[in-house]
């Protein structure tokens, strides 16, 4: 695509898991590998945008010469997506966010006791993506829909309801694609239109998905 799509512009990108610790040796994740929203931060920066990483814990290189701001858990990555947003112009939220943290988090390691069953209490994590898209220096704001079924419908009622400007919808029951896969297979949605962009690598994915994501930012502004 044109190296100059996106000159002069920030992208703010999450990617990854988080990571909700219950006391100081455990915690509360997901398989996210971060792969599909390190690939976008490289199409970005190719793309001539300024990008600002903010990444769960993954087995990733830092891009060259992109800012990765690390972080664990949801409440650090919001803090991290909050910071600078005035400055910012596109945001994409590719991380796979705990919905659900522990209410508290242990001092001390939790001791195994001679009950069988163990009950822990979890509490909402805030919507990343949610608060970005309601704030008053909303950027253009792009989230991700993992489905296993009804992936389109999905899709939909998330783009409306987190106040989205584009969702890109994939598949995750299929296990060649989406989901620690070097491949992903997605649909693009916006109010007024869908796309099918068919199975490839992550990394060919990614740059026509900051090209979509570009020409729909230019459109609306
Ligand atoms: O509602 P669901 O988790 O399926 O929505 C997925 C989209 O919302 C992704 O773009 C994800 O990064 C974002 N998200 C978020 N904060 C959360 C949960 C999801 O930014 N707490």
């Amino acid at each position: 695509f044109d190296r100059g799509l996106l000159t002069g512009k920030t992208v703010f990108i999450t990617a990854g898991p988080t990571r909700e610790p219950l006391d100081p040796v455990r915690y509360i994740s997901n398989h996210s590998s971060g792969k599909m929203g390190y690939a976008l931060a490289e199409a970005a920066q190719d793309a001539g945008a300024t990008v600002k990483l903010i990444s769960g814990p993954v087995n990733l290189p830092a891009p060259e010469r992109i800012e990765r701001v690390s972080v664990q858990s949801a409440d650090d990555m919001l803090t991290a997506s909050l910071s600078g947003l005035e400055q910012c112009d596109i945001f994409i939220a590719a991380a796979a966010v705990a919905d659900y943290r522990p209410t508290a988090i242990s001092e001390h390691k939790i001791k195994k006791g001679s009950e069988e069953i163990m009950e822990l209490h979890l509490v909402k994590n805030p919507d990343i993506v949610a608060t970005v898209a309601t704030h008053d220096h909303k950027p253009y704001t792009v989230g991700f829909a993992a489905e296993t079924q009804d992936v389109l419908s999905y899709a939909r009622g998330k783009l409306e309801r987190k106040h989205l400007d584009m969702i890109i919808a994939n598949d995750v029951s299929r296990s060649d694609i989406g989901f620690n896969s070097d491949e992903n297979a997605v649909t693009v949605v916006t109010s007024g239109s869908e796309q099918e962009l068919p199975q490839a690598s992550k990394r060919q994915l990614a740059g026509q998905l900051i090209e979509k994501i570009a020409q729909s930012y230019h459109l609306t502004r």
